[in-house]
């Protein structure tokens, strides 16, 4: 069964599925005395899905591939109905805290006051799904397309982890403690609070609830985690400046924190970057791989694209002012620029048919160095171009592969477009891109295409998923992190 599985990945677009995982080496060791078996069943099938391939290229070139997204009955079905997690191999079990609401759910009676920017009703809906994109939905199935907010993370992984597999009601042999905090929303309501004792108020009182528990005395709590949605830079606050004190804690510290963003420099080495949310919550490998293939057929007319907006008085956003004039100097650009008020670069089917429709994205940093458009453009198929390590490099080592990130992505450092400093030109981005050789496009595209399983959040009502999703791949690497603190 397990020689099966691994010789049905080989031939299907996860390839790359096991290659990142830090416990390879377990699922290896059962391949060992069934190898030939597996290696000729993994050649037939690669046969069959390079017939399958060359079918699907020849019947279908759609050009509009956004306006209709219903699911495509010519799509390959998976065959691969187990993955590895399911099963929580090596003993890996969670524990979900059932804490006091007013860390979680209860923080939303009030949810038109959960951010100062922004009214966050719609975005908590559907467990922080957020709501239903009905014009890409599959008419009679459950839609698997939201409009999610980017910093909600924390509100899907709870929903997702209450249906998981490897979850475990007994907390006396739980190997990890899952902390459902929804520390980003509790966070932005207090943005404005002056009164900074308040602001740290509910994380204090975490601290405090999680002490009191045996479960966080038996290992300090270092086999717990908790999951922020929003960057660290926001539970960080120094000289009584912005956000609060989360991340200072000392009992916050023996803990891994996951976060869309964390602290490149992060001495305390805690902090592990996980996927922005994108608009994609799939239930089964079926429709990720139905998606992938449309991705992968996708005609792709703009070299590049820039989505977003200038960003005032931001230092490392300066490169934004760069781009939005190259973009806009170029015939193969395509530029969707965001500014105040409405603007298409707000709604997801406008950024997702931008994207579909480029072959390279422009990812700048913006009021901090990530972006969630870095993860929309892996949904879309477009190669992302970065202009800071901190961008995705030094962000999300769980996630994207260690290797050779030319192999996904370009680099371009941000001093190449600025004059000055030696350098009398600014590098040309359209130059730079166009010279990359089209078969090398396509191995970055195949690359990126078959990331997406894994920068996505499925939906939480997911039974039989079938492949690996963000949830998924964060619950093993933390196993493998607690494994190798030996606690
Ligand atoms: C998951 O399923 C339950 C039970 O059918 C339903 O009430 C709930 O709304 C679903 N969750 C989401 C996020 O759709
Ligand atoms: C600040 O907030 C704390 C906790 O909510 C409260 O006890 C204290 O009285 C507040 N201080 C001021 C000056 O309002
Ligand atoms: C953090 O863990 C260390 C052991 O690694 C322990 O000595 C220390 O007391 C813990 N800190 C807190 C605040 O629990
Ligand atoms: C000048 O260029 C060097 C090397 O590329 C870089 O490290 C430095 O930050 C740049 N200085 C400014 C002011 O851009």
């Amino acid at each position: 069964m397990v020689v099966k599985k691994k010789s049905i990945s080989s031939a299907s677009p996860w390839t790359e599925k096991g290659k990142y995982s830090k416990t390879n080496e377990i699922h290896y060791s059962f391949l060992k005395p069934q190898l030939r078996h597996a290696l000729l069943l993994c050649f037939l099938l690669s046969v069959w899905f390079v017939i399958l391939r060359c079918f699907l290229l020849s019947s279908s070139t759609s050009e509009n591939n956004i306006e209709k997204l219903n699911v495509d009955e010519k799509a390959p079905k998976t065959t691969s109905k187990s993955s590895a997690i399911s099963k929580c191999e090596g003993g890996m079990s969670v524990y979900l805290y059932d804490m006091p609401a007013e860390f979680n759910k209860g923080l939303l009676k009030d949810c038109s006051h959960l951010n100062p920017y922004t009214d966050m009703c719609p975005h908590v809906a559907n467990r922080g799904l957020g709501q239903p994109l009905s014009y890409m939905a599959e008419s009679a199935v459950a839609t698997t397309w939201f409009a999610t907010h980017q910093f909600i993370a924390e509100m899907i992984f709870h929903a997702r982890m209450e249906n998981h597999p490897c979850r475990v009601l007994d907390p006396i042999n739980a190997k990890l403690f899952y902390v459902p905090f929804y520390g980003g929303l509790d966070a932005s309501s207090k943005f404005h609070d002056a009164n900074l004792t308040a602001r740290d108020e509910l994380a204090v009182r975490l601290a405090d609830y999680l002490r009191s528990k045996p479960w966080w005395e038996r290992h300090h709590g270092k086999d717990h985690f908790l999951v922020l949605g929003r960057t660290a830079w926001d539970f960080l606050r120094r000289n009584n400046n912005f956000g609060n004190s989360l991340l200072n804690l000392p009992d916050v510290q023996n803990m891994s924190v996951l976060t869309v963003e964390r602290n490149p420099w992060d001495r305390v080495h805690n902090q592990h970057g996980i996927p922005y949310p994108s608009y994609f919550h799939p239930y089964t490998s079926h429709e990720m791989m139905t998606w992938q293939n449309k991705m992968r057929q996708s005609s792709r007319p703009h070299l590049f694209s820039f989505i977003g907006g200038p960003r005032r008085g931001v230092e490392k956003a300066a490169v934004r002012d760069e781009l939005i004039r190259q973009c806009s100097e170029s015939g193969r650009c395509k530029l969707l620029k965001c500014g105040k008020g409405p603007s298409k670069c707000h709604y997801p089917i406008e950024v997702l048919k931008v994207m579909s429709q480029s072959q390279f994205c422009l990812q700048a940093p913006g009021d901090s160095f990530t972006r969630r458009s870095t993860f929309d453009s892996v949904l879309a198929g477009c190669i992302p171009v970065f202009f800071s390590p901190h961008t995705v490099y030094t962000q999300y080592e769980w996630f994207f592969p260690a290797g050779d990130a030319r192999e996904y992505s370009v680099y371009i450092d941000e001093n190449a477009l600025k004059t000055g400093n030696g350098s009398k030109r600014v590098v040309s981005i359209e130059e730079e891109l166009f010279k990359i050789e089209r078969e090398q496009v396509e191995r970055m595209r195949s690359a990126v295409i078959n990331l997406m399983p894994r920068l996505t959040y499925a939906h939480p009502n997911a039974t039989d998923l079938g492949f690996q999703d963000a949830v998924d791949v964060a619950l093993e690497a933390l196993w493998a992190k607690r494994l190798k603190l030996n606690v």
